[in-house]
C-alpha cells in the first residue's frame, strides 16, 4: 500500500504513522474532566434505578458504543498494553472510585456519568413528571456541544513524549469551524437525534448513531473526480468534500484512519491514506523534540476545505476504475497484530466508478 502524505518532509516518514507509535505503547491522554471522576457524581443509588423506568432509553442505551466504551475489545487491547488511571475517566467512569469493581467497569458510560450530579438529574428541559420522579436539576447545557467537549476533545499528556499543547482529540475545535457550528447542529443533532414520541413528549434517542450506521457514513462524504488515460496507464483525479458530517473525516481516536482505494478490472490499485500523521519533531524552541501532528490528510470539516489527490493507476488497457472509501477504526496491520481480526477490513463508507477518458 502507498502511503501519500502530502507535505510530509521525506525524514519524517520512517516515523509517521500514529498507528506505529501507539503500538510502541505511548498512548498518553491528558486528565479527563473532573467531574465525571467525582465519586457522588458516578454511583446511582439502588432506589434510582434508571433502567426500572426508563426501558426504552436503556435499551436504545445498551446497543451504543457508549455503553460499550470499556469492554470493547479495541479499548481492552490498548487498555493492555498501556495503561493509565486516567482512562476510566472516560471510559468508564463508575469505575474511577473501584478500579476494581469490574461491573462498574463493564457499565462503560453510563446514565450517571451524562446525567447525574451530586444526587441531582440533570436536564435540558425538566418536566413535572419527571420533577415528582426524582430530584431534578435544569441544566441547558445538556443540549449543546458543552455535554460532550470533557471527554470528546482534549490533549495530549505532559509526558515528556508527547506536546502537551497538541490535542490528542479534536473533534469539538473541528466542529467550531465547520459550517455545522454557524447552522446550529449540536453533536446531539446528528448522533442523538430528537423527536416526538406517541403522546407528543419529545425523546432524544441514546442508540447514538455512529460507524455502525452505514447511512450515516454514506453521507459523511462526497467524492468526485475523473479518469484520464494515456499511453502507459490512468491517472484518478479526486475530489473530497465533507457533507452531512460535524467535523473531520475521520474524526476523534488516532487510531482512525480511512482510505481509498482505485482499482481497475484487471486489479492494478492504489490508495490514498486519510488521516492524522505524528512524529517526533524539534520543538518550537529549539529545546527539545516531541512528538506531535506533522501532516493531516483527513478531509477537513466541512466549510474550511477539501481533500484534492491523484491515483496513478500503470495499467493502459482499462476501459473504467473502480473505487471505494473505507473507514478503518484501527489500521489492518494493528488489528491484527492485537488479535483483532474483525476489525482489520474496515467499514465501507461509499464506493463509485469513473469510466477511462482519453486524452484527446
Ligand atoms: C421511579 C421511576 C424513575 C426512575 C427510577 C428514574 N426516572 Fe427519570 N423520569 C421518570 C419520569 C416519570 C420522568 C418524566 C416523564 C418521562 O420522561 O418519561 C423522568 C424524566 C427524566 C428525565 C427528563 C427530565 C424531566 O424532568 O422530565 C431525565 C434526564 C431522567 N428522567 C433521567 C433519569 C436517570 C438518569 C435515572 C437514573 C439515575 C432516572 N431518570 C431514574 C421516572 C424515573
Ligand atoms: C464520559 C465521557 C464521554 C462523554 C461525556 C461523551 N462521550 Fe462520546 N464517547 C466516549 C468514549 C470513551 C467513546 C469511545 C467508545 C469506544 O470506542 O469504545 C465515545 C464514542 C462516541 C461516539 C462514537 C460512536 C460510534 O458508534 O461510532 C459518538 C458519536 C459519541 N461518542 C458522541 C457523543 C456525544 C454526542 C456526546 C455528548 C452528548 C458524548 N459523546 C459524550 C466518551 C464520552
Ligand atoms: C452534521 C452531522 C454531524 C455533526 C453535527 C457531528 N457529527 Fe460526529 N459524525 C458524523 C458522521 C457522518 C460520522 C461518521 C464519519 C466519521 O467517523 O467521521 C461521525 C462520527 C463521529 C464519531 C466517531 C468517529 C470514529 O471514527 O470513531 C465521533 C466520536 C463523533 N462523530 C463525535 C461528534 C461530536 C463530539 C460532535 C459535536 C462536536 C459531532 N460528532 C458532530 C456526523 C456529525
Ligand atoms: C453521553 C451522554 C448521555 C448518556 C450516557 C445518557 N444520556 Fe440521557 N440524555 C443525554 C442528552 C444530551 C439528552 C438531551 C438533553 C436533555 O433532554 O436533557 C438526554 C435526554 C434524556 C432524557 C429526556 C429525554 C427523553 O428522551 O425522555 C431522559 C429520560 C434520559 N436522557 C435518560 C437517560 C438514561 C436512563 C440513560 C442511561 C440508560 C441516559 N439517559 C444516558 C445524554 C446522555
Ligand atoms: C479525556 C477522555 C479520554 C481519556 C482520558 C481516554 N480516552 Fe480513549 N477515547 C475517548 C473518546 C472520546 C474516544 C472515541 C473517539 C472516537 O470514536 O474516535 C476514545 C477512543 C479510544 C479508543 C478507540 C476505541 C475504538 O472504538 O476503536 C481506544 C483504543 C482508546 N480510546 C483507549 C484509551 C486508553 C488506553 C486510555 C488511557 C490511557 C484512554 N483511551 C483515555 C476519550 C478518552
Amino acid at each position: 500500500m502507498s502511503r501519500r502524505a502530502r507535505s510530509l518532509p521525506a525524514a519524517m516518514g520512517v516515523l509517521a504513522a500514529a498507528g506505529m507509535l501507539a503500538a510502541a505503547g505511548v498512548r498518553a491522554v491528558a486528565e479527563p474532566p473532573a467531574d465525571t471522576v467525582d465519586e457522588s457524581a458516578t454511583s446511582i443509588p439502588a432506589w434510582l434505578d434508571c433502567a426500572g423506568c426508563h426501558a426504552e432509553i436503556d435499551a436504545q442505551w445498551r446497543g451504543s458504543l457508549h455503553a460499550a466504551a470499556w469492554t470493547d475489545p479495541i479499548v481492552q487491547a490498548e487498555f493492555a498494553r498501556s495503561p493509565g488511571p486516567s482512562c476510566r475517566g472516560c471510559h468508564a467512569p463508575a469505575s474511577v472510585a473501584a478500579p476494581d469493581d469490574s461491573a462498574a467497569a463493564a457499565r462503560g458510560i453510563d446514565c450517571a456519568a451524562c446525567h447525574l450530579r451530586d444526587g441531582w438529574i440533570l436536564a435540558a428541559r425538566p418536566s413535572p413528571a419527571g420533577v415528582l420522579a426524582h430530584p431534578v436539576r435544569a441544566a441547558p447545557a445538556q443540549i449543546t456541544v458543552d455535554a460532550c467537549r470533557g471527554c470528546h476533545q482534549f490533549n495530549f499528556a505532559d509526558d515528556g513524549i508527547h506536546d502537551p499543547r497538541e490535542p490528542l482529540q479534536d473533534t469539538l475545535a473541528e466542529w467550531a469551524r465547520s459550517t455545522a457550528a454557524d447552522e446550529g447542529r449540536t453533536c446531539q443533532s446528528c448522533h442523538m437525534a430528537e423527536h416526538r414520541d406517541a403522546d407528543g413528549v419529545r425523546r432524544t434517542s441514546h442508540a447514538l448513531r455512529g460507524l455502525d450506521d452505514p447511512s450515516l457514513l454514506a453521507e459523511a462524504v462526497r467524492v468526485e473526480g475523473e479518469a484520464i488515460a494515456d499511453a502507459s496507464g490512468v491517472t484518478v483525479r479526486f475530489e473530497l468534500r465533507g457533507h452531512r458530517i460535524g467535523h473531520a473525516f475521520p474524526t476523534g481516536d488516532l487510531f482512525r484512519e480511512a482510505v481509498l482505494t482505485a482499482h481497475t478490472d484487471a486489479g492494478v490499485r492504489d490508495t490514498l491514506v486519510l488521516k492524522r500523521w505524528l512524529a517526533s519533531t524539534i520543538d518550537p524552541d529549539g529545546e527539545d523534540h516531541h512528538i506531535r501532528e506533522v501532516d493531516d490528510t483527513r478531509v477537513p470539516p466541512p466549510g474550511t476545505g477539501i481533500v484534492r489527490d491523484e491515483l496513478r493507476l500503470e495499467d493502459p488497457t482499462a476501459t473504467r476504475v473502480q473505487w471505494e472509501l473505507r473507514l478503518h477504526r484501527l489500521a489492518p496491520g494493528d488489528a491484527r497484530s492485537r488479535g483483532l481480526d474483525a476489525h482489520a477490513s474496515g467499514l465501507r463508507v461509499i464506493r463509485g466508478e469513473f469510466p477511462v477518458r482519453r486524452r484527446r
